[in-house]
């Protein structure tokens, strides 16, 4: 069954098209990954997908239930962990979660066992009794992912689960998503800035950009068709015309050629090198480095929106941004 269907989705604020015709399906069980700048439309699509918001036009469909008429059923089957905090700092990690299982109107005993399989799950049965505002970012974020989780959900929506984290607690959240995927048989669809961790986690992604879906697959397809393979080689000899050496050698897309140093692009790295070699060797040359480098995800997000996700992500604005946003909700 298609866990997510979401079909032509177009959303206007204003004068701003925030989505612009997006479609993508989801199969039970999949981490699905969305992956764009700031303003993409990535919580857009989320708000849709939880019923927060009406799409201006298109429809979607979350375990079967259209979000658009059968509200109720599509929150009945999701959970939500925003952007933005909402765990309330001031009463304890319990007290939050029997919140979230009386919002969701577990009964109460099913609720308290439940709740306690959820703290363990993400580790923070020590410290449930503890006020949230002595956690730390990374323990907020678990106690997060335990309170969409209370009523037993069918699909996990998670928006930036870890931005702001350092790079260990980063890998920690992962490791406890990971384990809900398969301890839970989750379909969860994620949204991140970071691409080493969109690569490593997610079995399929969708690359967003100003509210359009510029390309979709596993990381491994979105690499082989966007992304190239680079062959980078240092010879020593004499008199030698390397942009002479290469040419006509099949695979190779672009040559670029400094001093005694050549870096080539290719479509399959380890079919071409051999020949590159053999070339060399045949024209009396020594090679005296050899570095060949696979394609990452950057480099197909660059290929496919002109911009790197890095240059973004760090501005002063965002930074400032995401720290009001957390105020409010504090507030
Ligand atoms: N409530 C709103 N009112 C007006 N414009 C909005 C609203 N929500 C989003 N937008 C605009 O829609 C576009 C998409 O925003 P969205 O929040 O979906 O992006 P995003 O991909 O989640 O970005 P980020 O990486 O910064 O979280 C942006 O131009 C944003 O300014
Ligand atoms: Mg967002």
């Amino acid at each position: 069954m298609r866990a997510i269907e979401a079909e032509g989705l177009r959303k206007v604020f204003g004068r701003v098209v925030a989505l612009d015709g997006v479609s993508f399906t989801v199969e039970e069980g999949e981490v699905f990954g969305l992956l764009g700048p700031n303003g993409a439309g990535k919580t857009t699509t989320i708000s849709i997908l939880t019923t927060l918001i009406r799409p201006t036009s298109g429809s979607a469909r979350v375990w079967g239930y259209d979000v658009r008429t059968e509200t109720s059923k599509v929150r009945s089957v999701i959970g939500l962990v925003p952007q933005d905090l909402t765990v309330d700092d001031e009463l304890t990690g319990l007290e939050n979660l029997r919140l979230m299982a009386a919002l969701y109107h577990v009964p109460k005993d099913v609720a308290e066992r439940r709740i306690e399989e959820v703290l363990e799950l993400v580790d923070l049965k020590e410290a449930a009794g503890r006020r949230v505002e002595t956690y730390s970012g990374g323990m907020r974020k678990r106690l997060e992912l335990a309170a969409a989780l209370v009523h037993r959900p069918k699909v996990l929506f998670l928006d930036e689960p870890t931005l702001g984290l350092d790079v260990q607690t980063r890998a920690h959240i992962w490791d406890y998503i990971r384990r809900l995927v398969r301890e839970e048989q989750l379909t969860v669809l994620m949204t991140t800035h970071y691409m080493d961790e969109a690569d490593a986690n997610c079995d399929r992604i969708a690359v967003i950009d100003r509210g359009r879906i510029m390309a979709i697959g596993t990381p491994r397809e979105l690499k082989v068709k966007h992304g190239s393979d680079v062959i980078e080689l240092e010879v020593q000899g004499d008199g030698f015309d390397l942009q002479n050496l290469v040419k006509g050698v099949e695979g190779v897309t672009d040559v670029r050629v400094s001093g005694n140093r050549i870096s080539v692009r290719v479509v399959r790295g380890e079919e071409v090198l051999p020949e590159l070699m053999r070339r060399m060797i045949s024209s009396g040359l020594s090679v005296s480095r050899i570095e060949m480098r696979r394609p990452t995800l950057d480099e197909v997000f660059i290929a496919l929106t002109g911009r790197s996700i890095r240059e973004e992500q760090g501005s002063w604005e965002e930074v400032f941004r995401q720290s009001m946003n957390v105020r409010r909700v504090r507030a």
